[in-house]
C-alpha cells in the first residue's frame, strides 16, 4: 500500500529548478496566509500558438515549481522537467528543443545519447555532429524509447531499415513523443504502449470492474512505478525511494492544465463556456465513464455528444466562439466509418463500425479512451513511413505473414500479432500547446491531424468543416 501523504514533504527540499521556458511563463502568485515558505503560484500561464494554456493544482493548493518534479535525481542533470516542459502542454516542443540546443551548443541536460539521440552510438563530439545526432529530437520532438523483441513473441523480426544503425531484434528504436505530464487523473492506460499499466487486473486497462478508489489507487501505484522507471531511463539514475517517487505522481496527478483564452474567442470560460483548467480540475471522472461499448459502470448509456464545454457559444455573435461550437458538434456528430481498425473492427466482427471522434475519444470534456482500449489507427503503416523514421519487418512464426511497421506499439509487451501498432487514444486537452501530434509526431499541427482522419475514413470533410474542427481542437 502506498503511504497518502508521502508528496507533502517534497516541498521543502529546496533543490534545483530544472528548466522551464520561464520566458513564455508567467506564473501568478496565490495569496497565502503562510508565512516564511516560498509562495506556490497559483497557476502558471504560457503563451501558446492559439493564445494562453494554463496549468492549475486541482486541489487549489498552488503548484511547487522547485519540487522533485524539476530537479535532477539521476546523473545526467535531467529532471523531468527536462522533457515535460509546462509551457508547451507538459510535452516538448520541437521549436524550444532547437532554442535549447541553440542556447547551449546542443549540451542542455536534454541532449544525452542514452535516449535523446538517434542512436546511443551517436558521435557528439562537436556541434555539428551533435546536430545530426539529435536531429529527430530536434525536427519532432521525439525521444528514443528502446524495446526489445519479447521472448515467446508470435512474430520475428524479419528485417530492419534503420537510417541510424542501431536498432535491432534487441532493442528497437521507437521515437515517441512524451506525453503530458498533467491531467492524470483521467488516464485508464499510462504510457502510449500501456506498459506502464498494471491494474488490478493485469491487463492494460486499470480495471473496468474496480471500484473508482482502487482505481484511483491503481494509478497512484502506476504512476509512482512509472516515475521511478523514468529516473533510471532517461535520468540514467540509480533508483529513487518510495517516497520520492509517490511525490512525483502525487504532483503530476495534481495538475490541471487546458487551454484558458484564445486569441479570437477570449476566454474560453466566458459566456457560460466552460473551457479553461478551473472547469477541468471539477470535470467528472471515473474509469468506463461514458464507454462506446456500454460498459459505464454507472450503468449510463454512452453520450456521443460527450464535449459539452462549448454548448453554450452555439448561439454566440461572436464568429469565433460559434466556430469552436460547431466544431464541438462536428466532433460529436459527424459519421465516420470505422474500417480496418486493430482492436475495434476485428474484436467486434465488424467490418464497418459507423461512429465518430467521440467513438474513440469517449471521456466526456476530455478525450482520452475511458477504459484501456490499445488500437491500431495506421499511424506506423508502411504506406505513412517517412525517411528519417525507421521500418521494421515482422515475420509471423505461425503464418508466414509480414507486416511493415514504424513501431510495433503494444505488441513488443504482450508478443501478440494482433498487437502490432496499437497506441492508445491519449487525452486531448491542452492541444494547442504541445505539436506535432501521434506518438511520433508525424502530423505538425491540428490541421495535418484533422486530414489525417479526413483520408484515413474517406470522411469527406469541407473546408469549412476542418476549420471549425481545428478551432475546436485548438481551444481544449
Ligand atoms: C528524456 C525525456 C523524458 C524525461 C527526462 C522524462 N520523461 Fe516522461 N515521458 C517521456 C516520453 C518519451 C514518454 C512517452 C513514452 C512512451 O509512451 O513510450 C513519457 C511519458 C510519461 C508519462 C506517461 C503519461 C501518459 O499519458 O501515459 C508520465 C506520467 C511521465 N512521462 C512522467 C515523467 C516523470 C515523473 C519523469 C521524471 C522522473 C519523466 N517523465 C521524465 C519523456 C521523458
Ligand atoms: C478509431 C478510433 C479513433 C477515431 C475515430 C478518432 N481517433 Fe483520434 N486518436 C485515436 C488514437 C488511437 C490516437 C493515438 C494514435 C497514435 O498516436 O498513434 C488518436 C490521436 C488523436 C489526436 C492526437 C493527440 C496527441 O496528443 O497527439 C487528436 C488531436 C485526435 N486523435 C483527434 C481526433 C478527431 C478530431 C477525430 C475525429 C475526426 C478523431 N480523433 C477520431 C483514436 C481515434
Amino acid at each position: 500500500m502506498l503511504r497518502r501523504n508521502a508528496g507533502r514533504s517534497a516541498r521543502h527540499t529546496g533543490l534545483r529548478l530544472g528548466f522551464m521556458c520561464l520566458v513564455a511563463v508567467i506564473a501568478f502568485t496565490a495569496s497565502s496566509a503562510h508565512s516564511g515558505a516560498k509562495k506556490a503560484p497559483a497557476f502558471i500561464d504560457a503563451v501558446d500558438p492559439s493564445g494562453v494554456l494554463r496549468t492549475v493544482a486541482v486541489d487549489g493548493s498552488g503548484l511547487d515549481l522547485q519540487g522533485p518534479f524539476f530537479q535532477s535525481l539521476g546523473t545526467n542533470g535531467r529532471s523531468c522537467g527536462t522533457c515535460h516542459v509546462a509551457s508547451t502542454g507538459w510535452s516538448l516542443s520541437p521549436s524550444e528543443v532547437r532554442e535549447r540546443f541553440k542556447k547551449t551548443n546542443g549540451l542542455d541536460p536534454l541532449f544525452r545519447v542514452v535516449d535523446g539521440a538517434n542512436s546511443p552510438h551517436s558521435n557528439v563530439s562537436t556541434l555539428a555532429a551533435r546536430r545530426n545526432a539529435y536531429s529527430m529530437l530536434l525536427s519532432r520532438g521525439v525521444i528514443r524509447v528502446g524495446i526489445p523483441i519479447p521472448p515467446n513473441a508470435e512474430f520475428e523480426l524479419a528485417a530492419v531499415d534503420d537510417p541510424y544503425h542501431y536498432a535491432s531484434a534487441s532493442e528497437l528504436s521507437l521515437f515517441r513523443r512524451p506525453l503530458p505530464s498533467t491531467n492524470l487523473r483521467f488516464l485508464t492506460t499510462v504510457m502510449w504502449d500501456g506498459r506502464e499499466s498494471y491494474g488490478p487486473l493485469g491487463t492494460t486497462a486499470i480495471a473496468s470492474d474496480a471500484t473508482p478508489e482502487q482505481n484511483a489507487d491503481a494509478l497512484l501505484s502506476d504512476l509512482t512505478h512509472q516515475a521511478r522507471d523514468a529516473t533510471l531511463g532517461h535520468a540514467q539514475g540509480t533508483s529513487i525511494s518510495d517516497s520520492l517517487a509517490e511525490a512525483l505522481a502525487r504532483f503530476e496527478i495534481n495538475l490541471a492544465t487546458a487551454q484558458q483564452n484564445d486569441r479570437f474567442a477570449g476566454n474560453l470560460d466566458s459566456h457560460g463556456a466552460l473551457g479553461g483548467p478551473d472547469n477541468l480540475a471539477d470535470e467528472p471522472f471515473y474509469v468506463t465513464i461514458n464507454d462506446v461499448l456500454g460498459a459505464d459502470m454507472m450503468g449510463r448509456p454512452f453520450e456521443s455528444s460527450s464535449m459539452t464545454l462549448f454548448d453554450k457559444w452555439q448561439k454566440s455573435h461572436n464568429p469565433h466562439q460559434a466556430a469552436i461550437a460547431r466544431g464541438a458538434a462536428i466532433f460529436s456528430a459527424m459519421r465516420i466509418k470505422i474500417t480496418g481498425v486493430a482492436g475495434l473492427n476485428d474484436d467486434l466482427g465488424q467490418t464497418t463500425i459507423i461512429g465518430s471522434c467521440t467513438s474513440c475519444h469517449d471521456a466526456p470534456n476530455v478525450g482520452n479512451h475511458s477504459v484501456g482500449l490499445p488500437i491500431d489507427i495506421g499511424v506506423t503503416d508502411e504506406s505513412r513511413r517517412t525517411p528519417d523514421m525507421p521500418l521494421y519487418t515482422l515475420r509471423n512464426l505461425s503464418t508466414g505473414d509480414i507486416r511493415r511497421t514504424t513501431d510495433p506499439g503494444r505488441a513488443l509487451l504482450t508478443g501478440k500479432w494482433k498487437d502490432i501498432g496499437k497506441f492508445k487514444g491519449p487525452i486531448l486537452r491542452g492541444l494547442a500547446a504541445r505539436a506535432p501530434y501521434f506518438h511520433d509526431g508525424s502530423a505538425e499541427t491540428l490541421d495535418d491531424v484533422v486530414d489525417f482522419y479526413d483520408t484515413r475514413f474517406n470522411i469527406g470533410l469541407t473546408e469549412q468543416e476542418k476549420d471549425d474542427l481545428v478551432a475546436f481542437l485548438s481551444a481544449l
